[in-house]
């Protein structure tokens, strides 16, 4: 397993990006390639552009898909399973987003099923946790986060990388961020829960924050306790609101 703290910056397109978007990428990339920002940088992709961002990063930046199947192969029609994510160019892949859990009625059981599956094909597997607004509001917040780590997080074979992004439910596309407090509160929870569960791994594990990371806000969230990165949605589809956030990275 690769043991890194660099931070990673990784984008999810979610379900936007035809071809003629692959020019963002290429911007993306070739800004990157020029500033060599102090941080792995990621952008998650719907997985029929994946073969085409992979070409238009140009090895400056990865590339990764935003959900995979638990199978390795099969008779499961539409499904994309991490080997094909894999060999159409990803490094990484995001389960658990709670888009994938809300709408495809993910439990815990399944994400840690895709986890395990990415990590077999040697990615970078990015476990989503998170909060609802009502949950915090009932106090439940490190209750519910701690719950969905013990039943998303699979063992850890050699070859991939695990990383966590807690992701409060009300803050992903609201303009709403948890306070900084908050957010040092719940990565704290969650690297105790991965020293836990794996020892020294989970002290290398990165936990990245996502929900309305924007470049005014990056730089102040990359800065706090255990933030090993950010994860960033509506921000990630234009190269020049990317590159504003790449330019937050603390040198
Ligand atoms: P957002 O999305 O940055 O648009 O809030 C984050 C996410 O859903 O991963």
């Amino acid at each position: 397993m690769r043991i890194t703290m660099r931070p990673l910056i990784a984008g999810n397109w979610k379900m936007h990006g035809v071809g003629s978007r692959l020019n963002q990428i290429e911007d993306i990339a070739a800004s990157v390639g020029a500033s060599r920002p102090e941080a792995d940088v990621l952008l998650c992709v719907p997985a029929t552009l994946i073969f085409r961002a992979a070409r238009a990063a140009a090895g400056q930046i990865a590339i990764g898909g935003e959900d995979c199947a638990m199978e390795a192969e099969g008779a499961f029609t539409g499904d994309v399973s991490a080997d094909m994510l894999k060999d159409a160019g990803a490094s990484a892949v995001i389960v658990g987003h709670s888009e994938r859990r809300e709408h495809h009625g993910e439990t815990d059981a399944v994400v840690a099923a895709k986890a395990r599956s990415a990590l077999r094909s040697g990615l970078l597997a990015i476990v989503c946790i998170g909060e609802s607004e009502a949950q915090r509001r009932d106090g439940k917040t490190m209750v519910v986060c701690g719950e969905q780590l013990a039943g998303s997080l699979p063992e850890i074979p050699d070859g991939g990388e695990l990383a966590v992004a807690y992701e409060p439910l009300w803050a992903i596309g609201s303009g709403h961020i948890p306070t900084a407090a908050d957010v040092i509160a719940v990565h704290a929870h969650a690297r105790s829960c991965l020293v836990l569960r794996f020892g020294d791994e989970g002290r290398a594990m990165r936990i990245l924050y996502g929900g309305s990371v924007k470049a005014e806000n990056a730089q102040s969230i990359l800065d706090l306790a255990d933030v090993g990165g950010v994860l960033i949605g509506g921000a990630s589809l234009s190269a020049a609101d990317f590159d504003a956030v790449l330019r937050a990275v603390p040198r």
